[in-house]
């Protein structure tokens, strides 16, 4: 439709039918008849104006597609074509690696590629926009939705987020063949206090701006058609009705010119925040700060139009947001084909296929952090008598909390993975995922283990059985999917406590262990590090998780992924990150136990188990010392930083170099370190290449005590190499 028709199209809609276009509904609110009663009763809407609405969440398959926009269309008074949308959030149907595993491939063309399958998948099941990417920075393992971000760092996340969208929407205007991306959640509901699901958020300003904001920023210069609103209170205020927040920061400061939809029930949110005595008043917060679409409050359809006619809110505020609504469906071809290119053939064609199939297997590759191998543990041998042992063998659960449409079915459990590699293989299961009579609640169905206290115990019995005397041993362990997600914030973040049983009797008969971790976060493993010879991170690896897995412990495909996040020594450290502030009393380590006047803690240290950007491969590489063009830069020029990287090993191997800068004093106290850059290198045994990067004065920008974003000149300090602790650094000047 050409623009002119387009705002005519606005021009002779009535107030109500465009509130309506303001409206998402869910699912459960249309039946094939149509509207549901129930629902409208619960939201305060009048069932037949749900035949108004301009969007519908949680629908999938193109068929169930179809008819519904068929329904809709025939009853709205201009036939506007409904918006579908959903959560694909690491897969349609072929599902990969959870976002945080994602992160630690460190390799945006992985994060691309994750995105282009399932808009692909997806697109063709007739939906038009999925709930993201989520960009939340996270630093906290003990909330459960870290799972669903790529990690604790603004520069890393800011590429995956800009990956992630090109792959989503693809290369067209119209994302032909692709979705919308609706970045998420808007701002910063990845610093929860305490960890806790929903909770309070407080940071600066500038900690908002330097930390959080730059990921969300990446997606909208990736050209996010749409961007979520956060539950969270920042300042106090729910961003959900958050002028200065949207209308500042997120449209006249970062540019974005999208459609902004609240998230669920977010506006009616604003009520149990205590900031709106009722609907109508959160329904007038919302829309003054510009929120578009209101997902599932039924706020904007029963007050907007009363609050319009009264003079409470311009109409002009309904103008805007309804016409940034339609030009999204414009820009996708709704109004010429509300199916788009949708339909059975599609599905069968796109949906599950084997490219998309091996496409997974190799991105769950990049994405599983090597953390230990003690006297080359790893890679197994086909011909070595090693057995196989814990509750994810066999599991199928390793889609992600968030992989509603993927079928874990359809999944390939490790044990499969490795009967494929090694066909004489011998397995015990050990235990169930969770402790005796345990039961996770979820959000569709629920995670419990049917098993009695006599019943795992012999199970565990076994597994010492088979375990005893064997060369090695392999235990797949972990936490249950449903134990991160939304709604899975854990105090207590180490695997279930019937798995450390199993663990511990397996270690007493047998010493040479190897532990593959299956997780949605950070796990608290000091006793598995101590005891096991080798650690495997594998995450939630997705449908070709197993044969992923698999191809890893026999060494047919090299482990190459970098946390993207510290994993903890405990969950008492959390919030831990590297890029940390430096305190007056700064230690890195915290144990100068002799000293406690530091900053530190009496009894765990203060780094992380594991830092971020750590990760091992089966070689060595020797990272020469930094060599910098000029000991001096000049302000609008670049000085060049390079290292030569070798293979010292006898196999070939990816090694991703990083490059961290330090401001060595400045008007504000300043991160220890922060990621400006890295490269990945794949050397065959041997082999020496350099690794350059160049440094500008955009890398040394920040908030400074003015609160403007500017270098100050002074003395700095760049390290380059394998992870965010190096040592390997050279100073250098700003002039
Ligand atoms: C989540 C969003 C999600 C939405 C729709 C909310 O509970 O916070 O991330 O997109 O539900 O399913
Ligand atoms: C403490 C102060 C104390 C001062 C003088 C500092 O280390 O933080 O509370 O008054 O020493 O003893």
């Amino acid at each position: 439709m050409t623009e002119e028709s387009l705002k005519e199209l606005l021009r002779d809609m009535s107030l109500k039918e465009k509130v309506g276009q303001m409206m998402q509904l869910d699912s459960s609110c249309f039946s094939n008849e149509g509207p549901v009663t129930g629902p409208a009763a619960e939201l305060s809407v009048d069932p037949e104006d749900f035949n108004l609405a301009g969007s519908i969440l949680g629908v999938v398959g193109a068929e169930a597609i179809e008819k519904l926009q068929k329904l809709c269309m025939e009853k709205q008074p201009h036939h506007i074509p409904v918006l579908f949308m959903a959560d694909i959030i690491n897969g349609y149907r072929t599902i990969f690696p959870i976002p945080l595993a994602l992160g630690c491939s460190f390799e945006d063309e992985a994060a691309r590629t994750v995105g282009d399958v399932m808009a692909r998948e997806s697109a063709a099941a007739g939906l038009h926009v999925t709930f993201a990417p989520m960009v939340d920075l996270v630093r906290d393992a003990r909330w459960g939705r870290i799972m669903e971000s790529t990690g604790e760092d603004p520069y890393l996340n800011s590429r995956m987020a800009a990956a992630m969208v090109r792959g989503i929407q693809g290369e067209t205007e119209s994302y032909e063949g692709h979705l919308g991306a609706c970045a998420k959640h808007f701002a910063a509901y990845g610093a929860p206090a305490a960890g806790r699901e929903y909770n309070t958020v407080e940071l600066s300003e500038r900690t908002l701006r330097e930390d959080y904001l730059p990921a969300y920023q990446a997606a909208i210069e990736a050209g996010a058609a749409m961007m979520m609103t956060s539950f969270n209170t920042l300042d106090r205020i729910p961003a959900t009705g958050n002028k200065w927040l949207m209308q500042d920061i997120l449209r006249a400061e970062m540019g974005f010119e999208g459609v902004l939809i609240s998230d669920w029930n977010a506006i009616g949110e604003l009520i149990t925040h205590g900031v709106a005595e009722g609907k109508k008043e959160a329904a007038r917060q919302a829309a003054e700060a510009g929120v578009d679409m209101d997902m599932m409050s039924g706020c904007y359809m029963a007050k907007l139009c009363g609050l319009a006619e009264e003079g409470l809110i311009p109409e002009d505020i309904i103008d805007t947001a309804v016409w940034r609504i339609l030009v999204l469906k414009n820009r996708m071809g709704l109004f010429e084909n509300p199916f788009r290119e949708a339909g059975k053939p599609a599905e069968q064609e796109r949906v599950m296929t084997k490219e998309n199939r091996d496409k997974a297997r190799e991105v769950a590759a990049q994405t599983m952090v090597l953390l230990k191998n003690e006297e080359n543990f790893l890679p197994l041998d086909r011909e070595e008598d090693v057995v196989f042992i814990g509750p994810y063998m066999e599991e199928k659960n390793i889609l992600g909390a968030w992989s509603f449409f993927g079928n874990p079915e359809e999944a390939v459990t490790l044990k499969e993975g490795i009967l494929k590699k090694k066909p004489d293989a011998q397995f015990a299961r050990g235990c169930e995922v969770l402790n005796p009579g345990q039961t996770v609640y979820g959000f569709r169905f629920n995670a419990e283990s049917l098993c009695s206290e006599p019943e795992a115990d012999e199970m565990i019995a076994g597994a010492v059985k088979l375990a005893k005397g064997k060369h090695k041993v392999v235990l797949a362990l972990g936490e249950s999917n449903l134990q991160t997600g939304e709604g899975g914030s854990r105090g207590d973040i180490t695997i279930p406590d019937i798995q450390k049983k199993l663990f511990r009797a397996v270690c007493e008969v047998n010493e040479n262990v190897a532990v593959i971790l299956f997780a949605g976060r950070p796990l608290d493993i000091r006793e598995i590090n101590e005891k096991a010879k080798s650690i495997l991170y594998a995450w939630m690896p997705g449908t070709e998780g197993g044969n992923a897995a698999a191809d890893i412990l026999f060494g047919d495909t090299v482990p190459q992924a970098k946390l993207a996040m510290s994993l903890p020594y405990c969950a008492a450290q959390a919030p831990v990150h590297y890029a940390q502030l430096r305190t007056g009393r700064h230690t890195r380590d915290g144990e100068d136990i002799k000293n406690r006047f530091l900053s530190k803690y009496q009894d765990i240290p203060n780094l992380p188990l594991y830092p971020f950007g750590y990760g091992m491969g089966y070689t060595d590489f020797a990272v020469g010392e930094v060599i910098l063009s000029s000991g001096q830069l000049v302000s609008g020029e670049g000085i060049r930083a390079s290292v030569t990287v070798e293979n010292t090993g006898d196999r070939e191997g990816t090694e991703t170099i990083q490059l961290y800068i330090t401001d060595e004093c400045a008007s504000c106290a300043r991160p220890v370190r922060e990621l400006k850059g890295y490269k990945r290198v794949l050397l065959m045994p041997g082999e020496k290449r350099e690794v350059s990067f160049t440094i500008t004065e955009d890398m040394l920008r920040f908030y400074n005590k003015d609160m403007e974003y500017q270098a100050e000149k002074g003395k700095f300090m760049v390290w380059i190499g394998t992870d965010s602790l190096t040592e390997n650094g050279e100073k250098f000047e700003l002039v």
